[in-house]
């Protein structure tokens, strides 16, 4: 990679970043296809936010992602914001256009179209089981209310938060179609033998010895599961491959969220399959 006054910068705002796995596929994408771009981490503190965004424009950045703790604070900062992340009110992508800032959110289109390409597996008409009611929670949930699910079930530790994100379902899409499932009974057979595609959106599976929330005897049939934790196999996910079937991991998502964020900043049909090969060397 050449590095000249006339390179094109790019990159995550976070705190920290040390970990972020975008530059890896961020810059394969770029040296692919040829293009004057670095993508860059940057650690900014969340007192200093407001002027790394002021630092997008001065230093005429293409834009940034942004991520953990920004993705809400940076809104009051941004000329314009997607009608997808102000319904979320959240951004993971900032776009600068000759000096104009908006703000986008590519993690719900990050994960349907990661589920269409990777697999072939579209949502339309499905029943869908997710398991919690966090960010990450609203922007797949906001997704699959839009790409027309039949039915969604929402379960969480925190079952106030859950139908906190039932309400959100309805009156920012006008999506009705939303049970509420008491974390207790997740388990219950008769929720199973409805359900297609079940998404795991909380934290546990991270880290070694986490629980499997889910008993595997559910996991059967023609199911579909998605877990979005990426920094190792989950339990979830190895009971579910035990099981023969379909599923995807939290690498896809990150790969996709950020194939969108690509097409933002340069115009062009991001490289997917050579940004999952960088990552799943
Ligand atoms: P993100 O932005 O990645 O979605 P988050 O907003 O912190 O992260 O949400 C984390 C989710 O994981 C929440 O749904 C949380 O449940 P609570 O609302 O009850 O906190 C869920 N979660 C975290 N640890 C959990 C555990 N040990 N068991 C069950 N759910 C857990």
């Amino acid at each position: 990679m050449k590095i000249t006054g006339k390179t094109r910068i790019t990159g995550v705002f976070g705190y920290p970043v040390g970990h972020s796995l975008s530059p890896l596929f961020q810059n394969a994408a770029f040296e692919y296809l040829k293009l004057d771009c670095v993508y860059i981490p940057m650690e900014v503190a969340p007192e200093e936010i407001g002027k790394a965004i002021e630092g997008i424009r001065a230093l005429n950045f293409a834009g940034v992602n942004i991520t953990i703790p920004h993705k809400r604070a940076v809104l009051k900062y941004l000329d314009g914001i997607d009608e997808e992340a102000k319904l979320l009110g959240a951004v993971n992508t900032v776009v600068n256009k000759n000096g104009k800032l908006k703000g986008y959110t590519t993690d719900g289109s990050g994960f349907t179209r990661s589920l269409k390409e990777s697999c072939g597996f579209t949502i339309r008409g499905k029943k869908v089981f997710i398991l919690g009611s966090g960010g990450s929670s609203y922007a797949i949930s906001g997704a699959l209310a839009k790409g027309k699910v039949s039915r969604i079930y929402i379960c969480n530790r925190t079952e106030k938060k859950a139908i906190l994100l039932k309400r959100h379902l309805f009156k920012n899409l006008g999506y009705k179609s939303v049970e509420v499932v008491p974390f207790g009974e997740r388990n219950d057979k008769k929720i199973w033998l409805d359900i297609q595609l079940l998404i795991n959106t909380t934290s546990v599976g991270m880290k070694k010895g986490d629980p499997l929330l889910i008993d595997s005897e559910n996991l059967a049939g023609d199911k579909f599961v998605y877990d979005i934790v990426y920094n190792r196999k989950t339990e979830l996910l190895k009971a579910a491959e035990k099981k023969g079937l379909r599923c995807l991991d939290g690498l896809s998502m990150l790969i996709y969220q950020g194939a969108i964020s690509f097409e933002l900043w340069t115009g062009k049909t991001a490289p997917v399959e050579v940004m999952k090969r960088s990552v799943y060397l």
